[in-house]
């Protein structure tokens, strides 16, 4: 399955995309509000987790790479919503290298991710969680015409009392 936009690549994860996959969840920029940067071994654990669930579920985390140069820039996608949070349903993601914001291609990506979404997934509804202070993926949110509503924020379950990353924030989108 691949996804492709003006600029953009969606596709399955490939060998090559290991070592910079590491490199950018090393970064505490990308990690600000994610928690500490991760290990080369917990790197290639979500390389294989997110490629099985998109062999299992025809969705998933694609890996995104950019057209003609064929580099690798972090991942785009549709992810079950967790059972422990307080709503159910399938959630859009994002996580793109230091190197690749500021393009315009997280939204240029996530675009193509909901029209797949509604139109081949015939799906209800799209949410997208982050934290309260995480404005940059608020505003591709927002750029992507998804709306929110403050009585809707919550405490992430799996986030202890105390840490800044705690409070979540809840946007959703309709075909
Ligand atoms: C969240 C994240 C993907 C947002 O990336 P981003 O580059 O800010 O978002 P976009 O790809 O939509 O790019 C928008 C920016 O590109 C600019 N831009 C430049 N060329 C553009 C073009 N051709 N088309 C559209 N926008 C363009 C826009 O003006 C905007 O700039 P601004 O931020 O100065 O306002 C990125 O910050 C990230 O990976 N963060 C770390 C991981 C993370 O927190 N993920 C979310 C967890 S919930």
């Amino acid at each position: 399955m691949i996804i492709e936009t003006e600029r953009l690549v969606l596709r399955d994860w490939l060998p090559t995309d290991h070592e910079p996959w590491a490199a950018m969840n090393a970064d505490p920029a990308v990690r600000e509000f994610l928690g500490p940067p991760i290990t080369r071994e917990q790197a290639d654990a979500s390389i294989a987790y997110f490629q099985e669930a998109l062999d299992r579920n025809g969705y998933g985390f694609w890996a995104v790479e950019v057209r003609g140069t064929g580099e690798f820039i972090g991942f785009t996608g549709l992810d079950d919503v967790d059972d422990f949070m307080p709503f159910t349903g399938v959630e859009i993601g994002w996580r793109l290298a230091r190197s690749a914001w500021g393009r315009g291609y997280a939204t240029e990506a996530a675009r193509a991710v909901l029209a797949y979404g509604f139109e081949t997934l015939r799906l209800p509804e799209i949410f997208a969680i982050t934290t309260t202070t995480n404005v940059r993926s608020q505003a591709v949110m927002r750029r992507l015409g998804m709306t929110t509503d403050p009585a809707e924020d919550f405490d992430h379950p799996e986030i202890e009392e105390g840490d800044p990353l705690r409070r979540h924030v809840l946007y959703r989108i309709k075909p």
